[in-house]
């Protein structure tokens, strides 16, 4: 079945989702880097985590989440889940006729520029690491890089509680990063969307050596470059209808809002609760 939207134009909102909060890294990258974008956030609060899931499912999730996105008349779309944009942006992209963009392409480019030694550490979801996405991306662009990639499943949770530079986060981070720094890599991708926010811990386990790179900045940025490329660019000059930045859930709408305060550079008055399951088998 071929998805159609009806009406795309630039002055219309990106369309962004995620899991749950994590993927408001992402719409915060937007925010800073393009500032003139309207953004239409879904978190999948109620279906979290996708980190654990598999493909089928995330998948399915995916597909009713964009059948939504799609009623609100987004001009794009950007998965800022790295488990979804591993596992289903291939199985959607093709069904859409608007652009749509993952967070491991504009991460995986960045690293495979800039590693010098041509060894990458990915760290990230247990579906994510499973999937060997971000290695086939790398590899895309350099066959010669060898990318070593490890699973960091507590940290999402620690994220969540707020236990940014706690030092039981710094031990599980420890432990984690042990084995990719015997690997002596250069490079290492925070290959989900909550690990940014532990970015300054990282900074001091894996010390000035290796670069960290953060997919939610660079897809940002290629988001940007996308939309210019396809004239979809919002120049600001267009006069927006409605809310610039609108947020819905799938559940726990005041615990979301809660999270996105303490993140983002903008309040967020307002979250709505939807019944995604609604959108499609
Ligand atoms: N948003 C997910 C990711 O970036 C992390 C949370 C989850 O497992 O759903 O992979």
């Amino acid at each position: 079945m071929s998805i159609i939207i009806e009406e795309t134009h630039s002055s219309a909102p990106i369309g962004v989702f995620d899991s749950g909060v994590g993927g408001l890294t992402v719409a915060r990258e937007i925010m800073r880097n393009l500032p003139d974008e309207r953004i239409v956030y879904f978190g999948d609060t109620a279906r979290v985590p996708y980190g654990s899931k598999s493909q089928e499912t995330v998948i399915r999730y995916s597909k009713q989440i964009v059948r939504f996105l799609q009623t609100q008349h987004v001009k794009a779309i950007v998965i800022a889940c790295n488990t979804a944009s591993a596992l289903a942006l291939d199985a959607i992209e093709g069904e859409l006729d608007i652009p749509i963009l993952g967070v491991l392409r504009p991460g995986a480019k960045v690293a495979a520029e800039t590693t010098k030694n041509k060894r990458v550490g990915v760290i990230a979801t247990e579906s994510t690491i499973r999937s060997g996405m971000y290695g086939r991306y790398i590899k895309a662009h350099d066959p010669e890089i060898t990318v070593y990639g490890k699973a960091c499943p507590l940290f999402v949770p620690l994220v969540e509680e707020g236990w940014l530079k706690d030092p039981v986060t710094e031990e599980v981070a420890r432990r984690y990063l042990k084995e990719l720094l015997e690997k002596n890599i250069d490079s290492l991708i925070l290959g989900c969307t909550h690990y940014p926010l532990i970015r300054s811990l990282m900074r001091k386990i894996v010390g000035d050596k290796v670069q960290l790179v953060n997919p939610a900045y660079e897809t940002a940025l290629e988001l940007g470059r996308l939309l210019t490329r396809e004239g979809l660019a919002n120049d600001g000059g267009t006069d927006c209808a409605g809310e610039k930045y609108q947020f819905f859930v799938s559940d726990a709408a005041e615990k979301f809002a809660e999270f996105a305060n303490s993140i983002l550079p903008y309040d967020v008055k307002k979250t709505r609760k939807i019944n995604i399951e609604e959108y499609g088998a």
